[in-house]
Parts: C-alpha cells; structure tokens; sequence
C-alpha cells in the first residue's frame, strides 16, 4: 500500500499522503540501505489539471510502470516508461558539453529524488483524483487506466474558497470547502478573527501532513488552483499584513473589510509552518510584507514581537523562501528566449503579436473578465526590465473548449534589422499545458529544499529560480527577463551554495556573482565538475577531493 491516509489532525479524513519509499525498499536492491530524504509537496488545487498530472506521475515513476502511448519510439514501438523528461533536478547532464539536467551535475549538490516525494494538498471540488485525470485528456489512456483507481483512494483536503475570488465558472463545483464553524473550532478556543481561523485551520493541515508523513526534507506549498481576481490589498509590512489578520471584521473601524484572497491565507500559512510557498497563479499573492514574513529573521523575532505572539508554535529553526507570480511553462518561457536571442543579435523588437487557445478548466475560469485581468497583467508584463519602449507587445487567449489541456500558440516576431529592414518569424507550439507545468513544480520543490539545507539568503533563491516564473517577485523583482540569462543565475547560485560548503564565510560567499556574470574563483570546482561529467572520476571521488581544498 502506498499511500495512506494520515491517522492523526482535525480533518484527517481528508488527508491521503503518498510516500514512494515504500515501493522502492520492497523492491530492494543494495543501493537502497540509506533511504533518500522525502520532501514535501502540498498543492492548492490538488484535483486541477497539473494536481493530477502530477500525482500520476509519481505513480508511474514509484511502480515503474509501462503503457502504450500514442506516440512511438524507433526501437520501442508505442510501448512507453515513466520517465522525469522537463524536470532538470532530476535529469542528469547529458551529451560532451554536458548542460541539461543538474542531477549529479555538481558535486555538493544533492538534489531530492522526486519519486520520494510525499504529495497531498486541497481542492474545493469533491471530484476523486482519478476521475479528475480521466476527465481531464491528458495523458495516455492506457497509463490513467492504470492509476485511476489508485488516485481514486486519495484524500482531497477541503479548499479555503470565497466565491469573489474565482470566476463564476467555478463556483457550481465548489462544494469542498472548509466551513466557517469548522475553521473556527479547529484551534479548540476563541479566535480574534475569522482570517485568523482559516489561517490556523490550513496550519495545522500543513503540521498534520508533516507529522504523519515523517518528512524529513522541506516542505512547499504549491499555489496550482485557479486564477484569482486580484486582492484589494498592497501589505506594505509583515506587520501590516499580521494586523489585518488578526483584526475582527466587526471591529474594523474604516468599516471596510480587507479583501483578503485565500491564497494570501494559503502563503501566510505556509510561513508559519516554515514551508516555502509558491505562487503558480497570476494573482497578487505576494507583496512585500508576505516576503517579510517569511524571511527567517523576522519569524525569528517570535519572542519579541507582540504580533507574531498572537500566532502560537510559529516555526523558527528554518528559512522558507516565497517565490513567484505565475509558472513561466510554455509559450512565455519561449518568448523571454526569443526575444533574448532577437536582442543579442542586435535588432529592435518592434511587434510582438501573441495568441494562443486551448479549453482546460483554468481558461474556463479566465473566461471571467477580473481573473482575466490578473492573467493579462502577467501575461504583457514580461518584458518590463528590458525597458523597449517601442515594443508593441499584444497577447490575445482564447477558450476552445474542444482543445481540453493541448495548447496552441502563435507569437509572431517583428523586428528592425539592418538599415530598418525588417526582420519577422514565427512560432507555433502544441503541448499539453500541464506537461509543460507539472515539472516546474517538481523542480521548484526540490531546490526549495536543496536551498533550505543550504541556509540560503530569500534573495538568492529568489533570483535563482526566477526561470521558473512570468513575472518574478519579491527578491527576484526586475531580473533580466531572458531564460537563458536566468538559467545562468541559477548556475551561478548553484555553484555558490558549493563554495559555501567549502569556505568559512557563507555570508560573504553566498552572493557571488548572483546576477550571472562569470566567476573564476572556483577552478577546482569546474575541473572536478568536469571529471564527473567525462567518467574521468565519480561524483564520491569529486567530493573528497573538493574537502581536501
Ligand atoms: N498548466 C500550465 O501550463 C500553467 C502555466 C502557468 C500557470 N498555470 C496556473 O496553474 C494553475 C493551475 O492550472 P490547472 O490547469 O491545473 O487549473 P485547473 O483549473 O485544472 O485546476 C485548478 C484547481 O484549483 C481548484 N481551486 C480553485 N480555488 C481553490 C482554492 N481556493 N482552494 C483549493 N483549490 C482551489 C479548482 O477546483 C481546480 O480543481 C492556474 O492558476 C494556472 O493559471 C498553469
């Protein structure tokens, strides 16, 4: 049995956690007699198109298994495996130059294994997971066939949902939803607030999940449920952000309630509990009083401060970082490369036209004109740091139904070249949304953790995986929008954390070179790095040699 459901919280009925480990020691080989760390994967919107990709990708990888696929290999037929394709923590490099996945890349770091990942999280829709996978088109129908039932027996944690937020389009199946009464009564004593209980109510999801799974690694809670209408609300400081919280809404003297958004209660949650948040929606989550909060200093001042003492058994004793706004998948990943390339090469963009159409359940939800807003921001913001003023950037989404999860889009590129010529190209791209997602929360989650046992600063985080989002906020605010410039950063900071380990003086070594430039101090590290990528010495022989510095 693989996953189980946790026995112990105030909701546990609702909990079913999947540890893979299991599967791996009854199917034991001698490489397993030191069990790899488990991190924690919680996603808000656990029944949604990426929830369910992800968990019967997790499946597929644990049981190994195989189904025929629509696609076919030369050699192997239709015959498919499950594989960590578009998660580069868990590819190793590959090819002479190496490049590609980091897995085993650098010795020193050591990347959690996805496979022993324990994944749960909420959903306001009842829908079981598998159900939700079939429904959904996505993937193969032999490989749902097999892990539908499974899916099936897992516990969906009731969502925290307020209909203003979401599109209109959501709210018949939103009937999973946590109660006022039960919020209330989840501390077992009066509260100051009712934003206060919610937030109480979603910790002790968190610690329940933590606890009864034995996560040893570190935890992220994952924003993948639908777009929200943006928050009315701009929390300069944590303390802003705690005070609203723990004020009564019939105590409000302005008598205006604060707009509060439940993914604003999900990542207050979070930092409480120590876990990192990620913001995958395009929703103003984050803020900088949010990034204050889960800075680790300022948890830290606990004892001190008359705010946070209002929150009992606040986790102290590790960083958590909060990163976002909105996953940069597909077609704007794309874009930040193009026109990064479109740049080097010394032309003027000039007329960026962007559309794309597809009819899963989250442009179902955009189809509402606030929670489009909130995408559009995202969206047409991505180019800002570059500073082209006579960019003309349009982007246009449209809902077809008839497409499910397959995405299409076309970008076409204008620019001025030599002598004003023009200079125009084109794009188009087909893939299933969640294919294009589902790794990039794989991947965050584990340099979540990686950074955790790192100490690393929220900044450095931040930065380094700014890939990983349209519109970088909190740390990350204004970085160099080309992906490959990104990819870069997160190169750096990877490199970074190493020397950490070999040096005295973290706090001076951490923000090396951080914005991408290139760093000649660490030879012995690229020889040995090298070695390990030619077959020339094992990553175990790397590692010694580097403590020999
Ligand atoms: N798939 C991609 O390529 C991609 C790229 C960038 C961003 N995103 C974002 O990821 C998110 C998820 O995408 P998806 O395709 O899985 O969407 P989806 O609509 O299939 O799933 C969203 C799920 O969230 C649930 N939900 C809504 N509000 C909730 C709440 N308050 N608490 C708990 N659950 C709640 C819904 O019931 C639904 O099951 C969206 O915000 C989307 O914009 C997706």
């Amino acid at each position: 049995m693989l996953f189980s459901p946790s026995s112990t919280g105030s909701n546990s009925d609702h909990r079913l956690t999947m540890s893979t480990s299991l599967s791996l020691s009854s199917s034991s080989t001698s490489a397993q007699t030191q069990q790899p760390k488990k991190i924690g994967i919680l996603i808000v919107g656990l029944g949604g198109n990426n929830g369910v990709t992800l968990l019967a990708g997790q499946i597929a990888n644990r049981d190994k298994l195989s189904w025929e696929s629509s696609t076919s290999t030369p050699g192997a037929g239709r015959v498919s495996a499950p594989n960590y394709t578009g998660c580069i923590t868990q590819l190793p490099p590959r090819g002479h130059h190496g490049g590609v996945g980091y897995k085993g890349r650098y010795a020193g770091v050591d990347l959690a294994d996805a496979t022993q990942a324990v994944v749960s999280g909420w959903d306001i829709r009842p829908t079981p997971l598998g159900d939700a996978l079939y429904a959904s088109r996505i993937l193969d129908y032999d490989l749902v066939r097999q892990v539908r039932e499974e899916m099936n027996t897992i516990p969906i944690m009731k969502g925290l949902y307020d209909p203003t937020f979401v599109g209109e389009s959501q709210h018949p199946t939103a009937t999973h939803i946590v109660t006022e009464t039960e919020a209330a009564t989840a501390s077992g004593k009066p509260v100051p607030s009712s934003l206060f209980a919610n937030i109480q109510y979603l910790r002790n999801d968190i610690r329940t999940f933590i606890d009864t799974n034995n996560i040893e690694g570190h935890t992220t809670v994952i924003w993948s449920a639908s777009v929200e209408r943006p928050a009315e609300v701009d929390f300069r400081s944590a303390k802003q952000l705690l005070e609203t919280i723990l004020t009564p809404c019939d105590d409000d003297t302005t008598g205006i309630v604060a707009d509060i958004s439940p993914s604003i209660c999900y990542a207050v949650a979070a930092a409480l509990e120590g876990c990192s948040f990620v913001n995958g929606g395009s929703q103003n989550t984050l803020s900088p009083g949010m990034s204050e909060l889960f800075e680790h200093s300022y948890r830290k001042t606990h004892e001190q401060d008359v705010l946070l003492q209002q929150f009992p058994n606040i986790a102290m004793d590790t960083p958590a970082y909060l990163l976002g706004t909105d996953f940069k998948a597909g077609q704007t990943k794309f874009k930040t490369a193009a026109v990064e390339y479109i740049r080097a090469l010394g032309l003027t963009p000039r007329v960026i036209a962007s559309s794309n159409h597809l009819g899963n359940n989250d442009m179902l939800n955009l189809t509402s004109k606030s929670t489009l807003e909130a995408k559009m921001r995202v969206k047409s913001n991505i180019f800002g740091p570059w500073e082209e003023d006579q960019l003309d950037h349009q982007v246009k989404v449209m809902y077809t139904p008839f497409m499910l999860d397959e995405k299409r889009d076309v970008v076409e590129y204008t620019s001025l070249g030599y002598l004003h010529s023009p200079h125009t190209m084109l794009t188009y791209t087909r893939c299933m949304d969640s294919i294009l997602c589902v790794p990039l929360m794989i991947d965050v989650a584990v340099w979540c953790d990686y950074f955790v046992t790192k100490q690393s600063r929220s900044e450095l985080v931040a930065k380094a995986t700014a890939y990983l989002f349209k519109v970088p906020e909190g740390g990350a605010k204004n970085v160099d929008p080309g992906f490959h410039t990104q990819m870069q950063v997160l190169d750096t900071a990877l490199r970074a954390t190493m020397r950490m380990t070999t040096t005295t003086n973290p706090e001076t070594t951490t923000n090396t070179n951080i914005n991408g430039n290139a760093d000649n101090t660490d030879t012995l590290t690229t020889v040995l790095q090298k070695g390990v990528t030619a077959g020339v010495i094992t990553e175990e022989q790397a590692k010694i040699l580097q403590n020999l510095q």
